[in-house]
């Protein structure tokens, strides 16, 4: 029997009854698959959690690049390329070459060094990490890194004295943030001014932090490569039971801060022999306290409050560059200082090891032999 004689031998009630039924459940069908539809737009934007880094696709990163073809520069993990996400914002994206380790440890130390935010310090956007590929996202800063600033003989604009003090005061918050503030203790362990970027308004953020513990350490130990670059390197590095603590990354400040109120490299081989290694100069000039200043150059072109502070910066340079780490301060307390409420340590020994031997030339990056046991980031 065909439908349509089915439905004529009933009565009209129950057909009326099956039709309203049929349009119910139907209705209902679609009700829910929109508010599956609906759902799924609302995931797509969970995928963006506010704070949290993004994770992109290989292909997503060739797109905003435009195939990794502006490059920014070059760095002992690999290279930084320029680019720009769909909603405009501006990135530079960093490929990393060497893979140290697994996927699932990539991806908590990218959602770790995520989940870290202060002004002064670089922000992770998002990552990559597909096959072998391993890709960090983070927010471009159109005035690149502090070393195209603040030397003298390097081509480009230099900086004036108000704007280093600033970027100095930023850095020490950028540090005290990572050392005292946040949830883990984290060593940079290569603060230099290559990992100090500034953004459009010169404002300076720490950049790569943490990037040691991304790429080298092995999870079934509690270690980690000794890595940094020469001139910056604390003295406990070369100590074979030398603790690695927030005071390596103290002892690299300390040579920033020298370097930028000195507007030269720490070891700079264009200068006569005697000017050769800052380090050895503030030795020399530690004797008179009130002599340090001397080891700037073209010293009339500041002013006498000018003057003033930058005395009292390389004191607090050579605080942070005793060979003793106990000696030297907290960043914290450096910030005090910077900030005026507090004095520098008036017993500060101006004999510095490293001034003894020369620093190989250039910058090249160490990433080798385990140091001593030691935890980059310990829970506080
Ligand atoms: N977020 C960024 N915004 C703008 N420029 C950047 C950014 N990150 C890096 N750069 C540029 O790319 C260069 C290379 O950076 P990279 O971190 O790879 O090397 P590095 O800092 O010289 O050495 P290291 O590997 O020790 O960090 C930097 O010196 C800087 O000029
Ligand atoms: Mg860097």
């Amino acid at each position: 029997m065909s439908l349509l004689k089915l439905l004529m031998h009933l009565s009209p009630f129950l057909v009326a009854h099956l039709f309203v039924s049929v349009i119910f459940i139907l209705k209902a069908r679609w009700h829910g698959k929109s508010e599956q539809d609906q759902q799924d737009v609302e995931d797509d934007h969970i995928k963006h959690v506010p704070g949290m880094p993004v994770r992109f696709s290989y292909q997503e990163l060739c797109v905003a690049t435009d195939n990794f073809n502006e490059r920014l520069g070059r760095g002992g993990f690999g290279s930084v390329f320029k680019g720009k996400l769909g909603d405009g914002t501006q990135i530079a994206v960093k490929r990393l070459e060497k893979r140290g380790q697994g996927m699932s440890a990539f991806l908590a130390e990218a959602e770790a060094i995520g989940s870290l935010h202060h002004f002064n310090l670089v922000r992770l956007i998002g990552f990559c990490a597909e096959k072998s590929s391993r890709l960090l996202v983070f927010e471009y800063l159109s005035n690149g890194s502090l070393d195209n600033w603040i030397f003298t003989n390097v081509q480009g604009s230099f900086l004036d004295w108000q704007t280093r003090k600033e970027i100095i005061l930023d850095i020490a918050k950028g540090l005290a943030y990572l050392h005292e503030y946040c949830r883990h203790t984290i060593i940079h362990l290569d603060v230099k001014p290559q990992n100090i970027l500034l953004d459009s308004s010169f404002h300076a953020k720490i950049a790569d932090f943490g990037l040691s513990k991304l790429i080298n350490r092995d999870m079934s130990q509690v270690q980690i490569s000794m890595r940094g670059t020469p001139g910056y390197l604390a003295p406990e590095w070369r100590q074979p039971l030398g603790r690695i603590t927030v005071k390596v990354d103290i002892y690299s400040f300390g040579i920033v801060l020298l370097e930028i109120v000195c507007a030269r490299r720490n070891v700079d081989q264009s200068q006569p022999e005697s000017a050769f290694h800052l380090l050895t100069m503030l030795q020399k000039k530690g004797d008179h306290e009130d002599g340090v200043i001397d080891i700037v150059e073209n010293l009339d072109e500041y002013t006498r409050s000018d003057r003033e502070e930058i005395t009292r910066m390389i004191k607090v340079a050579a605080w942070c560059l005793q060979d003793d780490p106990e000696r030297r301060p907290l960043v914290s307390t450096v910030l005090k200082v910077l900030e005026g409420v507090m004095e520098v340590d008036s017993n500060i020994i101006y004999r510095f090891s490293h001034a003894m031997i020369s620093s190989p030339p250039g910058n090249n990056h160490i990433s080798s032999a385990p140091p001593p046991a030691s935890v980059l980031s310990n829970p506080r």
